[in-house]
């Protein structure tokens, strides 16, 4: 596959995110309710031009498996919010120290450092409430189902999830980690929230899933997980910051361990791409439904930005 044949992806992409979009700006409080500079914030941090690769992963694990688009709304919003939120706090001072974020000031930047924490804790607040089904309209699916993916997105967000991660990362800052433990460290920074996009999507089909199949959907998903945060590696040291929508070279200036810095860049871009052909191999049982998810793993290996 080229670069960019990703032709049936972005149709279904574009869908995905536009629905998505919708979704979030109807459950984002308006600016202008109190608090609004608060409200503000919020709407800065998610509604901007993000890949919503989470989102992705929600719908099309649901396309695989037959589920319809609408019963993946909230489910694809609320992993969303959880990412939206761990930028906000990975950018700020006491983290990563970053002032460019999808091509714009980053949160604490354009707001203010208080501001920004509490976004954070707002949107966390307001993924769970959307998938509680609080006064969304949402009521396609089941309580137990929406009951399991509260608890999975919460154990995937904590602190045995991306938090945990980010404690290592915060931890690691100019130690020289080996593979096991940097591995260890990107599968929960990154890996978790998107391995739980996929348990997301699965758990909205209610029928029809068995313990084989979820499984391998999980060993696709812990693959592309994996490979995420190594291509993001690589793309910090590869591409130009117009192209990234934050600095180009952050993680070298910090001293952060990444694959790059640790295995160099052929080898990081070899176990990326036996990473994705792993994660194709877990997906061979499945029919043409799960080419979105195919073509996913493809563009999280090759992507720009
Ligand atoms: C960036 O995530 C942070 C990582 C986990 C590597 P994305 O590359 O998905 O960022 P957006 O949402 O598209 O801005
Ligand atoms: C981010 O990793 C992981 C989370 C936000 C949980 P990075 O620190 O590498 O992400 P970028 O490069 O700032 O987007
Ligand atoms: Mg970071
Ligand atoms: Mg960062
Ligand atoms: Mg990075």
């Amino acid at each position: 596959m080229t670069p960019t044949d990703f032709g049936a992806l972005e149709a279904f992409a574009a869908e995905c995110r536009s629905r998505v979009e919708t979704r979030l700006d109807a459950l984002l409080p308006p600016a202008t309710i109190s608090p609004a500079r608060l409200h503000e914030a919020m709407r800065y941090a998610v509604l901007g031009s993000g890949k919503r690769v989470r989102p992705l992963l929600v719908y099309a694990t649901g396309h695989a498996l037959g589920v319809t688009m609408d019963t993946l709304d909230i489910p694809a919003c609320a992993v969303e919010l959880i990412h939206a939120y761990s930028l906000v706090h990975d950018d700020l001072p006491a983290m990563d120290d970053d002032d460019l974020r999808r091509g714009r000031p980053t949160c604490h930047k354009a707001f203010d450092e208080g501001t920004a924490i509490l976004v954070g804790d707002a949107l966390q607040s307001l993924a769970f409430q959307a998938l509680a089904g609080d006064g969304n309209g949402h009521d396609t699916l089941p309580h137990p189902t929406r009951l399991e993916m509260v608890g999975r997105l919460a154990s995937a967000a904590g602190s045995r999830g991306m938090a945990g991660g980010q404690a290592i990362d915060l931890d690691a800052v100019g130690k020289a980690l080996n593979l096991a433990e940097l591995e260890n460290m990107h599968i929960h920074k990154t890996g978790a929230l998107i391995r739980t996009a996929v348990v997301l999507g699965a758990l909205a089909a209610t029928d029809g899933v068995d313990a084989a199949l979820r499984n391998r959907l999980d060993h696709y998903a812990k693959c592309i997980g994996l490979a995420f945060q190594i291509r993001d590696d690589i793309l910090d040291v590869e591409h130009t910051t117009a192209a990234l929508g934050k600095h180009q070279g952050a993680d070298v200036q910090r001293n952060k361990p990444t694959y790059p810095a640790i295995v160099g860049i052929s080898e990081a871009k070899r176990i990326a791409q036996e990473l994705h052909e792993d994660a194709l191999e877990s997906l061979s049982g499945l029919d043409d439904r799960a080419n979105h998810l195919r073509e996913l793993s493809a563009f999280i290996v090759q992507r720009g930005h």
